[in-house]
């Protein structure tokens, strides 16, 4: 099972988060037989200027985008 933690802080959802969780959730949808993954979010851990920031197994990426995410976790 991967975890993806999105910060649902306005800074970082309005940098990118928003999109980046829609992007997630329809590449689940297409490819829901061969992956396992848990999406949730956390509150702004003051790290705004590092921002969008998303949270994979607990390991921290800044300036994510949609594009990064897919290849991220399709790396683990
Ligand atoms: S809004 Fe994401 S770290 Fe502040």
């Amino acid at each position: 099972m991967t975890t993806v933690k999105f910060c649902l802080g306005s800074s970082c959802y309005i940098r990118g988060n928003d999109k980046s969780l829609a992007f997630l959730e329809e590449y689940i949808r297409n490819n829901k037989k061969d992956i396992s993954i848990e999406v949730i979010g956390c509150r702004c851990r003051n790290l705004c200027q590092e921002g969008p920031n998303v949270y994979i197994n607990d390991e921290k990426y800044h300036y994510t985008t949609p594009e990064d995410l897919i290849k991220t976790i399709e790396a683990l």
